[in-house]
């Protein structure tokens, strides 16, 4: 468990991640810094002006025509000077916040697509848009009102404060007399609202993941006229984050009504002091002017300051599980000086290899030995949920085995480095996942560099060439998200020519055809032999018209081999599963 501050409840060395976050602008963040001091100084000399003026008017000699002229000149002539000051300060936090603005973001995004496929079926995707999006919000918040508001608050507290001592003692304690109170009640009422701050955000992602999860799915909730019932749960879900959040602002504002009123008290008491100074001759007028001035806006400047602790607080969640993504490595390690074979034949064994997916009850591979002899065709069959799936990821490493191993060439794959095996590889998954771009980009995704004559060879050999060529603008067509404009079978075919483009060693196909016609099917599989020479291919399917050339069928149940031969050894075990599902299909129970 996560240790936190006991006083704040914000996580140990928060700050120390959040400023880590700046490491590559600390220099230009430090100039800033300077710079606001400067600023701050040269802020004060305008009352101190003023106190001048002032004071030489009270008791007017004409010889003091001169020091006033030259207190306006110089106000004048210092304000202009803040001012270009202000404008270099302003010009390097939008340097600074732009810059860091962009590297938070591409940072998510690489994390994103790093992270290894487990991560990615752990959480929704909302929640992970919603925990980037908030986290690098708040992040550019908290900087904005620490270069803003918290950095010259600082500073112009601890003038004012050495000024009022320096003045007169008695102005120095009835200003650091109100401070503490001011700062007490503001860590109060956050210990307070805490709870339910952190729930409202829990409660964000939920609400963004419910909504990622109506849109995805949005046919279904059409079909079954389900539209009422998925905007009643996301109210109900809104409804409790505006309580939440009425709640938090309520007491926010009733302590701000209260610090409002320690801050009146200490500009009174200021007021007071500075009166009955002047009256009994121990202060000037313009001093008292002077005083005055300043203290009120630092007063002013506190409130402000316990403003931003409120705010600090409302960020720190959202910028704590930024964080938290940020540091989540991929469960899949790469590893350092990896192997990388220039060329590989394609042989894999599996050897006695167990796995059960995280929070799984069954283990979806049991003890499961399998070589795979390089340049064959080789299937998977059996019934669903028997692990066909779950045996080709494990090729790709998507997951480690938590007994045994893979090998690709007899090379255990956690030898090898991860990106350069795996472009070795293709697969045509269940789900052909499909970019909202046009036809051309989605089958060159694995190959950028093809020329269009490859792709469209490709899209030949995939049988895909002649419902391309139909669309209205060919290859240019957009597919829509997720490839929404096409049918189930063109999707497949597209996902075909993309993984035959990848010209790899190792083809897998993960039920490519479950979708297609028989005429398509029969096409498909001419092609498949077409592209099966000098590689090593592993087709899972239901259909087991679609295998029968394979030199060695699997048949895998409950996560475990049950059978291994050809199909003619297969068909001859009477008794066997792959038997009883060819006479099943022979009699055409299944297609
Ligand atoms: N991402 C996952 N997280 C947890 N369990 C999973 C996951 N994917 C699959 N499983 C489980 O692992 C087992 C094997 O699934 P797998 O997808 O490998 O089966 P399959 O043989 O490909 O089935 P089908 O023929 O239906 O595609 C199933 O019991 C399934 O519920
Ligand atoms: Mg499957």
């Amino acid at each position: 468990m996560r240790k936190n501050n006991l006083k704040t409840g914000r996580p140990r060395g928060f700050w120390k991640n959040f400023w880590g976050l700046f490491d590559n602008y600390s220099f230009l963040i430090k100039k800033g810094f300077v710079l606001i001091l400067f600023i701050e100084f040269v802020h004060l000399l305008d009352p101190l002006l003023l106190k001048i003026i002032v004071d030489k008017l009270t008791n007017f000699d004409n010889s003091d025509i001169l020091w006033i002229v030259g207190a306006v000149v110089g106000l004048f002539v210092f304000r202009r000077f803040s001012s270009i000051l202000n404008f270099v300060k302003d010009k390097l936090f939008f340097r600074i916040i732009t810059s860091a603005e962009r590297e938070f973001m591409v940072n998510a995004q690489s994390k994103m697509v790093l992270l290894s496929l487990a991560y990615h079926e752990r959480e929704d995707t909302g929640n992970k848009i919603i925990k980037i999006d908030k986290g690098v919000q708040k992040i550019i918040q908290l900087f904005e009102s620490i270069y803003w508001e918290v950095a010259p608050v600082v500073i112009k507290l601890v003038i004012v404060c050495g000024i009022l001592f320096w003045t007169d003692f008695r102005l120095g304690f009835s200003f650091i007399l109100f401070a503490p109170a001011f700062i007490l009640l503001s860590v109060r009422v956050n210990q307070i609202i805490r709870p339910m701050r952190k729930k409202r955000y829990k409660r964000y992602e939920d609400a963004a993941g419910l909504m990622t999860q109506s849109i995805i799915n949005i046919n279904t909730v059409k079909s079954f006229v389900r539209e009422k019932w998925e905007v009643s749960q996301a109210t109900k879900i809104r409804n409790e984050i505006k309580k939440l959040g009425l709640f938090e602002w309520g007491k926010i504002l009733r302590s701000g009504l209260l610090r409002l009123l320690i801050s009146d008290l200490g500009k009174s008491s200021i007021i007071l002091i500075g009166v009955f100074l002047v009256s009994r001759g121990e202060m000037t007028t313009g001093t008292l002017i002077f005083i005055f001035m300043i203290s009120n806006e630092a007063y002013n400047h506190l409130y402000r300051l316990s403003r931003f602790y409120d705010q600090t607080e409302e960020g720190v969640v959202a910028v704590e599980r930024y964080l938290k993504l940020l540091k989540e490595v991929p469960e899949i390690k790469n590893k350092k000086n990896g192997l990388k074979p220039k060329s590989i034949l394609g042989e894999i064994d599996f050897e006695g290899v167990d796995f059960a997916y995280q929070e799984a009850k069954n283990q979806a591979l049991r003890s499961v030995s399998a070589k795979i002899v390089p340049g064959t065709i080789n299937a998977l069959v059996g019934p669903s949920g028997g692990g066909k799936t779950t045996f080709a990821r494990m090729i790709y490493r998507h997951y480690d085995p938590q007994k045994g191993v893979v090998k690709i060439d007899g090379v255990n794959l956690q030898d090898l480095d991860l990106y350069h095996f795996r472009k070795f590889i293709s697969i045509v998954p269940q789900e052909v996942e499909i970019f909202s771009t046009d036809i051309k980009s989605n089958i060159s995704y694995a190959n950028p560099d093809a020329s269009f004559a490859e792709i469209k060879k490709a899209a030949k050999i995939a049988n895909a060439e002649e419902f391309i060529s139909k669309l209205s603008e060919g290859y240019k067509t957009k597919v829509g998200e997720r490839g929404i404009k096409l049918s189930g079978g063109q999707r497949q075919r597209i996902g075909i020519a993309r993984a035959i483009l990848a010209d790899p060693k190792i083809l897998i196909f993960d039920e490519a055809t479950s979708s297609l016609d028989s005429q398509s099917e029969k096409l498909i599989q001419e092609s498949m032999d077409k592209v099966s020479k000098g590689r090593t291919v592993i087709i899972i399917a239901h259909r087991l018209s679609t295998i029968r050339k394979a030199d060695k069928i699997i048949v895998l149940e409950n996560g475990k081999i049950v059978e291994k031969g050809s199909h003619k050894e297969l068909s001859a075990q009477k008794s066997g599963i792959y038997a009883k599902l060819l006479k099943l299909q022979k009699i055409g129970d299944i297609e």
